[in-house]
């Protein structure tokens, strides 16, 4: 039986039909199922799963060692407010290993990311929701098929967001605010620091912008995981660090597709 899906062919945007083991538009695009149950609808040539340097199998186990042992919980619990009235599907964009969108209790749930190895993560703890591999900028999916989208902390695209959303539908984001993690970070001086501040502020197209601001008391493994699932991993070892008493400060930011 071919299950629904938002999900449409990268090539030539013809719906999908699924048969057991794979997936084919009506122009005969095929593509096979993982044998965790996920799609590549990655076009080849466009983008390479290469183009994401910051997710190595270390630093995804990471992610998810931090994230269920619920560290961010009050992040996942303030999206899934945002998104509960959503009547329809869900997508998650730059959905990683998962965790946020296995807190959104929709009609159906999506995720897609870049990174071949958070997907296959993903589609083999959240049998309940379609994963693909795919790029946040040219979005695999049907226009006007999504009830609800978010992103957290992942590249995204607010025209893609308006293609997919029915009208009506909810966008959310979550941002760093400047305040997020700066006991990680190398001290920095003030220009620096103004610089920051404007670049950490909620995305123009919102209609909502809420600041969320909590401290974390770690354990040095919480620490270092968080540290890990960073890209201040990638900074001077000496000037960055993991350390246990660390200030969380985001931007949950939302708005409505008007069209
Ligand atoms: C910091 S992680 C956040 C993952 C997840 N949302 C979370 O908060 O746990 C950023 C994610 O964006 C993905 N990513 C980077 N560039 C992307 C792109 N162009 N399209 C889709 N995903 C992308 C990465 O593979 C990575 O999983
Ligand atoms: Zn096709």
């Amino acid at each position: 039986m071919t299950r629904p899906t938002i999900f449409v062919c990268p090539h030539c945007g013809q719906a999908l039909h699924e048969s057991q083991s794979t997936a084919q538009c009506s122009e005969g695009h095929t593509f096979d199922f993982a044998k965790e149950g996920y799609l590549n609808l990655l076009v080849a040539g466009r983008l390479s799963s290469s183009a994401t340097p910051g997710d190595t199998p270390d630093s995804l186990q990471a992610r998810r060692r931090f994230l269920s042992a619920g560290w961010y919980e009050p992040i996942a619990t303030a999206v899934q407010e945002l998104l509960h009235n959503a009547n329809g599907p869900v997508l998650d964009v730059g959905c990683g290993e998962g965790y946020y969108l296995s807190h959104i209790d929709a009609d159906s749930m999506y995720g897609i990311d870049i990174s071949k190895k958070a997907i296959q993560m993903a589609s083999k703890a959240y049998p309940m929701s379609q994963f693909a591999v795919a790029s946040s900028y040219r979005l695999p999916v049907d226009d006007s098929s999504c009830a609800g989208v978010f992103t957290v902390f992942a590249p995204h695209s607010f025209s893609e967001y308006q293609r997919v959303l029915i009208p009506g539908g909810t966008w959310v984001t979550v941002t760093p605010g400047p305040h997020h993690l700066k006991e990680m970070r190398p001290s920095r001086d003030d220009t620096v620091e103004e610089r920051e501040q404007r670049r950490s502020e909620p995305p123009e197209q919102a209609t909502q912008a809420e600041r969320l601001q909590f401290t974390l008391h770690l354990t040095e493994e919480a620490a270092v995981d968080l540290f890990s699932m960073t890209p201040l991993r990638w900074q001077t070892a000496a000037q960055a660090r993991p350390v246990t008493d660390v200030s969380v400060d985001v931007w949950i930011a939302s708005g409505t597709n008007l069209m």
